[in-house]
């Protein structure tokens, strides 16, 4: 398949089912405009999802333009000082809800001492929302952890799972393009979709990759099938 065909496929499909959600729920929260006194929590229910349906787009739109940037070799970066523990903080408080509904406990272990890295402000939460939002999705039962490490030149930042892990035959190509182990990871708007496999695109981690090495840093990731991931990245320690 070609690439550009990809890209129709998950365009017409990831991006197409989210703006049916919005669709719909708006046209319900229409006919509740006028009661919204009676029925708050209806009322909120539907608009939370609406947020949530736009806020995917926006993130696979954003993930769509990095990719392609990357590909075409332009992407600028706003390289500067980035408080990376506040960084992570709201990361993991924009998943709170998600980790909640799945019944999957955050453990926060962010070292208090963890100095500001050289990065790019932007493309960090980008990072973070990927890798956070990896190990949400591929973790059914359990926990995440998300811990930091420093020495003089760099921080690291680990995020564990205790999910569906990563078999050792593929590791090695979950950073390319589109890749995606064939998984029963299924979307939560419909499980028979053939267009592309359900749940993502596969473009995150190469994106992730990409953004990382772009930013003078590295990741590596542990994982052993059935039992959990660990991914691990570093970016350098800002230097007045
Ligand atoms: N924490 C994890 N646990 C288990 N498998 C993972 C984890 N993170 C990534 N993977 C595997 O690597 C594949 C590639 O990840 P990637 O983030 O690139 O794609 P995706 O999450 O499927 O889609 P997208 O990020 O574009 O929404 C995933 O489809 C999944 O099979
Ligand atoms: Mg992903």
């Amino acid at each position: 398949m070609s690439k550009e065909k990809d890209i129709i496929d998950i365009l017409g499909h990831e991006l197409k089912t989210p703006a049916t959600v919005i669709k719909l729920n708006a046209q319900l929260l229409e006919k509740f405009s006028g009661q919204i006194d009676k029925d708050r929590d209806e009322y909120e229910r539907y608009l939370s999802r609406i947020n949530q349906a736009i806020e995917e787009q926006l993130e696979l739109m954003e993930m769509l333009l990095t990719s392609s940037g990357i590909e075409g070799d332009n992407i600028e970066l706003n390289i500067e000082k980035v408080d990376i523990k506040e960084r992570i903080e709201l990361c993991i408080d924009n998943f709170s809800n998600q980790a909640k509904g799945k019944n999957i406990r955050i453990f926060n272990k962010i070292n208090s001492d963890t100095p500001s890295v050289l990065a790019d402000k932007i493309k960090i939460m980008e990072i973070l929302n990927n890798l956070i939002g990896n190990a949400i999705k591929f973790t059914n039962k359990g926990s995440i952890t998300i811990q930091t490490s420093f020495d003089n030149d760099y921080v690291s930042v680990i995020i564990k799972d205790t999910g569906i892990g990563i078999k050792e035959e593929d590791i090695p190509k979950i950073w390319d393009k589109f890749y995606r182990v064939d998984n029963d990871c299924k979307t939560k708007y419909s499980d028979n979709i053939n267009i592309v496999k359900p749940g993502g695109s596969g473009l995150g981690l190469y994106v992730v990759y990409n953004l990382i090495k772009m930013m003078k840093g590295d990741i590596e990731v542990e994982s052993k099938y059935g039992k959990g991931s660990l991914f691990i990245f570093r970016l350098p320690v800002y230097k007045d």
